[in-house]
Order: C-alpha cells, then sequence, then structure tokens
C-alpha cells in the first residue's frame, strides 16, 4: 500500500470513532511509527509501505482508537514552543494554559529581573518552565502531590536546560511553602467530582483524577492555596490561577473572602483563553 492511501485509511477508521482530528493524527501517528517528519511524509507520500512498516504503527492507531490522547502516544505535547515530556502520571498540557503564561509574561515590566516563582500543582512542569524559557534570570520551584509526577517535572527541566533554576517538591498545594515568592501561579485540579462523566474519553480514562478532580465543588483547591497564601508574612506581588471556563465569579469571590481581592488593593484581571473565555485571574499586588 502506498503510504497516502495508508494515511486516509487510518483517517478514516479514526473518524468513524468520532475522533475529530482523525487526519492530523492519522499522519502524526504514521510519522512516529515510520520515524519521519511531517515534511519527510509529505516527500514520500507515493511511496509503498512494507509489511513490516505496516506492522510498526498499527499498535499505535489501535491505542488511539481506544481514544488513548495523541500525547501519551507520541509521549510528548508541546506547549509554549516546548517540547515536553508526558505521562499517565502527568495532565497532558493544554493549550489554553499558555493564557496564563502570556499573562504573566505581559504583567512582567523588566524579565531580566531574578524573580522567584512557585507553581502550585506543577504536573509536567509547563507553566513554571515556560516561564523560566523566558525569564533568564528568574529561578522557580513547582509542587505536585505525587512523586512519579515530580519525575516528570524533572526531566522536562533538565531536558529544556532549566534544571539548575528549578527545584520540585512534594506538597500538598502551597502547605509546605513558606512565602518569600514574587510570582505565584498555579492551574490546580478544578473539576467537581459529578464532573467527570461529562467529561471525553480521551481526558476521563487517560488525564490522572487527581488532576482533574478537586471535590465536590471544584473550588476546593482554590480555598487551600487561597487561605495558605493569605496568610504568608509578604505575599508576592503576581499571582496567577487558571480555572473552569464557568468558574470565574466564584474564583474571583473566594479571593475576595480570603483578602487577596479589595483589603490588600490587589488589582484583580481576568484574562480570556484561545476562545475568548475566561480562564485566568491575575491578581497584581504592586503598588
Ligand atoms: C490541572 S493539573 C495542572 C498541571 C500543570 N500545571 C498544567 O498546567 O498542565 C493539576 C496538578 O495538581 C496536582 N495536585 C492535585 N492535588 C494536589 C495537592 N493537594 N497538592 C499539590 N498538587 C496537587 C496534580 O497532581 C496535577 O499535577
Amino acid at each position: 500500500m502506498r503510504l497516502d492511501q495508508v494515511i486516509a485509511g487510518i483517517a478514516k477508521r479514526l473518524d468513524a470513532e468520532g475522533i475529530e482530528t482523525a487526519r492530523l493524527d492519522a499522519r502524526l501517528l504514521v510519522g512516529h511509527g515510520l520515524k519521519q517528519s511531517e515534511t519527510e511524509l509529505i516527500l514520500n507520500f507515493d511511496r509503498q509501505l512494507s509489511e513490516a512498516e505496516l506492522a510498526d504503527f498499527e499498535p499505535l492507531v489501535a491505542r488511539r482508537l481506544r481514544r488513548e490522547p495523541m500525547a501519551h502516544i507520541l509521549g510528548m505535547r508541546e506547549f509554549w514552543g516546548l517540547p515536553f515530556k508526558v505521562t499517565p502520571d502527568v495532565l497532558v498540557p493544554r493549550p489554553d494554559s499558555e493564557t496564563l503564561v502570556a499573562g504573566v509574561l505581559e504583567a512582567i515590566e523588566d524579565p531580566s529581573r531574578p524573580y522567584r516563582i512557585a507553581d502550585i500543582g506543577t504536573g509536567s512542569g509547563c507553566l513554571l518552565l515556560s516561564l523560566l524559557s523566558e525569564l533568564p534570570h528568574a529561578e522557580g520551584i513547582g509542587v505536585d502531590v505525587h512523586e512519579p509526577t515530580l519525575d516528570v517535572a524533572r526531566s522536562n527541566a533538565l531536558a529544556l536546560g532549566l534544571a539548575s533554576r528549578s527545584s520540585f517538591v512534594i506538597g500538598d498545594y502551597a502547605e509546605t511553602l513558606e512565602g518569600s515568592v514574587d510570582i505565584l501561579i498555579s492551574n490546580p485540579p478544578y473539576l467537581a467530582e459529578a464532573e467527570i462523566a461529562d467529561l471525553e474519553p480521551d481526558v476521563a480514562l487517560y488525564d490522572p483524577h487527581r488532576a482533574l478532580v478537586s471535590g465536590s465543588s471544584g473550588l476546593e483547591a482554590y480555598d487551600a492555596i487561597f487561605r495558605r497564601v493569605a496568610s504568608w508574612p509578604e505575599t508576592p506581588q503576581l499571582m496567577a490561577f487558571e480555572f473552569g471556563y464557568r468558574q470565574a465569579e466564584d474564583v474571583e469571590a473566594l479571593a475576595r473572602r480570603h483578602s487577596l481581592i479589595g483589603a490588600t488593593c490587589a488589582k484583580a484581571k481576568l484574562l480570556q483563553d484561545l476562545s475568548g473565555r475566561n480562564r485566568v485571574l491575575l491578581l497584581d499586588f504592586r503598588p
């Protein structure tokens, strides 16, 4: 069979399973199986594939048909233009989370300063490491509740040449941190238990439950982080929290309840994701 026919055949099978990105996924799966780049595939569309080559990527197609995310099958996902290793121990980085990175960078006046950044619920480390890649003198700490998750973040830091400016520690939200950070960021688990039933199988079956669900309301993580941060003797200059697209009002209200908005005069700003929906709360404590 010719390469382009093989890709078309796989795309048809994925499409029949209701996979919206069938054509793109088919190309990526075949490229991964043949260890060829997108350009090499295009240049070789009329090449005949051997039985052995077909056998190489059929298991990959079978995994995608079971709705395993592409990032798990390929073992990586690009975020902020950087390659991040992804395993079942971490949430697959989402394009919408780039809103937080962009928002923090836009708010920073001098990127050359030695900012200290803390990332609560760091997962793959994508938020913290993307910021460190843009802020050459900053250093950061990523906290997560699961040691194998931290191993993935550490290996991403190493691969990106950022290990000397980052550390990853186990902890329960911000409980182990004593403050002394300039920038606090978090994309914590924000779904309520009941919402799991509404998720696509790619997410519900493969992203870690601990990365998705925070409790019965979906707001428990923010409550815990805000309470802890409000008790620090020094408030970070900047904080940014990602939330679910229907949670802006609730998260703002919680921040107000913990006096992070209002009494301490934080300038609060909502940032929108790629679909124009409120996605990030940015709190600016600078005078
Ligand atoms: C929504 S994921 C975000 C991962 C990553 N920051 C990102 O944006 O892709 C939430 C992360 O919080 C971690 N987490 C869950 N409960 C936690 C807790 N009690 N303390 C610290 N981290 C926690 C999960 O393991 C997961 O890595």
